[in-house]
This record gives structure tokens, C-alpha cells and sequence, in this order.
């Protein structure tokens, strides 16, 4: 018996969270949310982004889904100059947001971390690289111990991201289609980098404060947050597809760290006017031709084409194009060398399945596998019927059309 309490009480001792907050600004909510959205910010070397990200999960959301939510920003910089300067852009730009209790920003004092120097160099990390790691580890565990009780659910993001129009909708449906189904699950993840668009149950986060906190110096968050995925018996990833969150920059917070790393399944909210697509090249399995012009990670994937062969989108109703963007390629592979782009009118039945149009002018040719114009209906003020890719040079390598987009006069297209 007092053995057992003795270690009983040293359990508690270790996972006894010492820290005390410190409130930059805002204040908590009264009542729990739908969901909490936690943010770390330092500062960065060259661009901020933490304003432009706060507008986007503010923007992308509308009145209801804002009362839904409190954004939780951990401002992680030890440098208190830096942090008033912030916090004073914060307010300057978003006033209603701090008095409605939809925004709060937070700060925990130096000495309530651990160590952050002097660490083994695990992976044979650099060890500026092992300092930055392990505090990153220790703000997300202290951002997450602060956001438990504040949310049904919790959303991490980092303070450079681009939200999905309606994100936290989204999230809802998925996080009731998943509950119903019954199976465990620890992680959704609505983007498949790093630590953006993870999102937790409330119930959760007190064991993965604790577990980050635990290991903050072994490796890196991305990591860890997979094995505590595991732990929590949830065995594969479970991502969604269109993602709701994209980096903004490329430089990282970690000065000197490209981040290159942009998620090629962020969802972009525009949608193509209706229209039929037709192709004489031969598609490559299900990468059918209209899958350039539907939005989505889903492409058009061809065999080597030759001189003449098309590919041509007859829209259902005509209408004034007034910008066409044409991206070919993937990761600088299979991209389209030569062809014109194309519009026309006067929609005509080609064959018992095909149409097209009776007269065409060109717009423009593609460069480096792309073509981007705006401005169209300027130069060529008539309602087309149709947008024609035209190859006019053979080559042995295959195409993929990545994603075909246009603006139009009038509005066929719903946001
Ligand atoms: C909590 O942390 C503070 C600041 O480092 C320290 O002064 C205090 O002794 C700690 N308390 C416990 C119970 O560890
Ligand atoms: C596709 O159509 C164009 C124009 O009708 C023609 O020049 C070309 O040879 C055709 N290509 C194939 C593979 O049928
Ligand atoms: C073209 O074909 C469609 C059916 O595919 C038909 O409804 C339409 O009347 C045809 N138009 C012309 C001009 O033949
Ligand atoms: C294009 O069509 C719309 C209606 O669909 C019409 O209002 C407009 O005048 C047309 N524009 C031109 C340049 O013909």
C-alpha cells in the first residue's frame, strides 16, 4: 500500500504541469466552442504572416461559424519588444474579434521551460536546430494544455497558413461522418504537412500536452504527433482530400529553412463554368480529360501527343472570357512544350458525342508548360463557346494538364 501511493505520487509529480500564462490580450471564452484553434508564433527574420493568417481564418469564415470558434495564439517569442509589437498589430487588426472572446493571445514566461540548450544532438541535428525543435515542442505542449478545455474540438495550425472558405463547416461534417462510424481515431489531419489542420479531441489534449512536454527533446513535433497518433491505437493516417489549409511562405520560422513545402491538395474555392471537355489524345487510365477542368487534386494524364491533337472545353452557356490560366506538368515533368490556347464560337455537334466550334481564334501559346492571361475580354470582346488547347509540336514525353481555370462575363461561376 504505501508503496503503491508513493509511486502514485510520483506520477502525478512528473505529469504535473507547471506554467503559468500570461494574457497578451482577449480574454476566454465563458462558454465551451465547437472548436479551438491554437496558433504558435516567433518571430521570423524576413516576412510575418501571423496577421495575414488571422485574416484568413476569419475571413474564410462566416458570422456563425466565428462564434463557433476561439483562436488561441501562443506568442512564443522571448524577446519582449518583438511581442508588444505584435500584440499591438493584433489589436490594431482585429478589435471585434479580441472583444467577442473569438481571439486571445497568450505568452509563457522563459522560466517555465525546460532546458533548451545544451541538448543531445539526436538524428545528428545541428544543435541551433535541437534548441529549435525542443522549444517548438514545448510551446505546442503548453499552447495545447492552455486550449484543452476551450473547445470541443482542437485545430492546430502554424501562423503562416491559408484557410479554406468554411473551413470549420467542413470540419464538422467530417468529425460527425467520422464519429458515426464508430472506429477510434486521435488525429484528422486536413492537411498532410507538418503541424497544420491536425485536429484533436478536447478529451485528448491533457495526455498530448503532457507527451510533447515529455519528449520535447527527442524529435521533432511532426514526429512525435504520429507515434502519439499510434499510442492512441489509431493505426493509419486518416486525411482528407481537398485540404483546408496551405503554407503561405517559404521561409520557415527556423531561419535559414526553405519551405518549399506547399500542400498540392489545398482546396481552391473556384469553380469552372459548366461545360463539356473533349480530347483526341489517348488518356492514360481514369486521368480523363475533364479532370483538368474540375477543381481538385485529380489531373488530366495523356500519352505522348503529336502535332494537332486538342484538347477543347465547350461551355453550356457561351460567355466572355476574361481570364484563362493553363497549367501543365507535374514537379517539372510531363509538361505540355508546345500548343496555342484557343477560343472560339458558335458551338457545332463534331460527331454523335463530340462538339466544338466553328470558328477559333488564338489567344496566346504556352510557355514552360503554361499560360496565364487576363484582362481577355478587352482583346476579344465576343461570348465564346469554347477553349481550345491546341498541340502544335509532337514530343516524346507524356502530358499532364494540371488544372485549366477561367474567369467569365457573366458569372457562371459560384464561389
Ligand atoms: C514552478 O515553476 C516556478 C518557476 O520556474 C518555480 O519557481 C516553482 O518552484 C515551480 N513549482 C513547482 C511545484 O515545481
Ligand atoms: C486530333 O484532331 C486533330 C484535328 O482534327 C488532328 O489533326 C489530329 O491528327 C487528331 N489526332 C488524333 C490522335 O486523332
Ligand atoms: C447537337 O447534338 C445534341 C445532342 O447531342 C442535340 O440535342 C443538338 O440538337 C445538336 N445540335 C445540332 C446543331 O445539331
Ligand atoms: C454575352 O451574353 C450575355 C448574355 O448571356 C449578353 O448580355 C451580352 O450582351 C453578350 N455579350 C456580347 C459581347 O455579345
Amino acid at each position: 500500500q504505501f508503496v503503491s501511493r508513493q509511486l502514485q505520487s510520483e506520477w502525478s509529480g512528473s505529469l504535473y504541469m507547471n506554467v503559468s500564462y500570461q494574457l497578451l490580450s482577449g480574454s476566454q471564452p465563458t462558454t465551451q466552442r465547437f472548436l479551438a484553434v491554437g496558433i504558435s508564433s516567433v518571430r521570423r527574420q524576413k516576412d510575418q504572416y501571423l496577421v495575414a493568417t488571422l485574416q484568413s481564418v476569419f475571413s474564410q469564415s462566416s458570422e456563425e461559424e466565428r462564434e463557433q470558434m476561439v483562436v488561441v495564439v501562443l506568442i512564443a517569442d522571448f524577446d519582449e519588444q518583438w511581442r508588444r509589437f505584435i500584440t499591438e498589430e493584433i489589436q490594431k487588426n482585429f478589435p471585434s474579434e479580441l472583444e467577442r472572446r473569438q481571439l486571445l493571445l497568450i505568452h509563457v514566461p522563459k522560466k517555465y521551460y525546460p532546458p533548451l540548450t545544451g541538448l543531445k544532438r539526436n538524428y545528428n541535428d545541428p544543435s541551433d536546430r535541437v534548441t529549435f525543435r525542443s522549444k517548438q515542442n514545448v510551446d505546442y505542449s503548453y499552447l495545447i494544455h492552455y486550449s484543452a478545455a476551450l473547445g470541443q474540438y482542437y485545430l492546430q495550425l502554424e501562423d503562416d497558413v491559408h484557410c479554406a472558405k468554411n473551413f470549420l463547416s467542413k470540419i464538422q461534417k467530417h468529425v460527425k461522418d467520422q464519429n458515426s462510424k464508430k472506429t477510434t481515431w486521435a488525429t484528422l489531419e486536413f492537411s498532410s504537412l507538418g503541424y497544420i489542420g491536425k485536429l484533436y479531441k478536447s478529451a485528448d489534449l491533457p495526455a498530448l500536452a503532457r507527451f510533447l512536454f515529455l519528449f520535447y527533446k527527442e524529435m521533432p513535433c511532426d514526429w512525435l504527433l504520429s507515434r502519439f497518433r499510434d499510442l492512441l491505437t489509431q493505426t493509419q493516417p486518416i486525411i482528407f482530400r481537398p485540404s483546408l489549409f496551405q503554407h503561405m511562405g517559404t521561409l520557415s520560422s527556423f531561419r535559414g529553412t526553405y519551405n518549399h513545402l506547399k500542400d498540392k491538395d489545398f482546396e481552391e474555392t473556384y469553380s469552372n463554368p459548366e461545360a463539356s471537355v473533349f480530347t483526341n489524345m489517348t488518356v492514360y487510365q481514369k486521368h480523363f480529360a475533364h479532370l483538368s477542368w474540375t477543381a481538385g487534386d485529380d489531373f488530366f494524364w495523356a500519352l505522348p501527343p503529336a502535332n494537332g491533337d486538342h484538347l477543347t472545353i465547350v461551355l453550356k452557356n457561351p460567355a466572355l472570357f476574361t481570364e484563362i490560366l493553363v497549367e501543365t506538368g507535374n514537379g517539372g515533368k510531363d509538361i505540355l512544350k508546345s500548343a496555342e490556347v484557343e477560343i472560339g464560337k458558335d458551338a457545332i455537334n463534331t460527331s454523335k458525342e463530340e462538339k466544338s466550334c466553328k470558328v477559333f481564334v488564338s489567344v496566346g501559346k504556352m510557355e514552360k508548360g503554361k499560360f496565364e492571361m487576363q484582362g481577355l475580354d478587352k482583346v476579344h470582346s465576343f461570348n465564346a463557346s469554347c477553349l481550345r488547347i491546341r498541340v502544335t509540336a509532337g514530343q516524346l514525353d507524356w502530358i499532364i494538364v494540371k488544372k485549366i481555370r477561367v474567369s467569365t462575363k457573366p458569372e457562371s461561376s459560384t464561389l
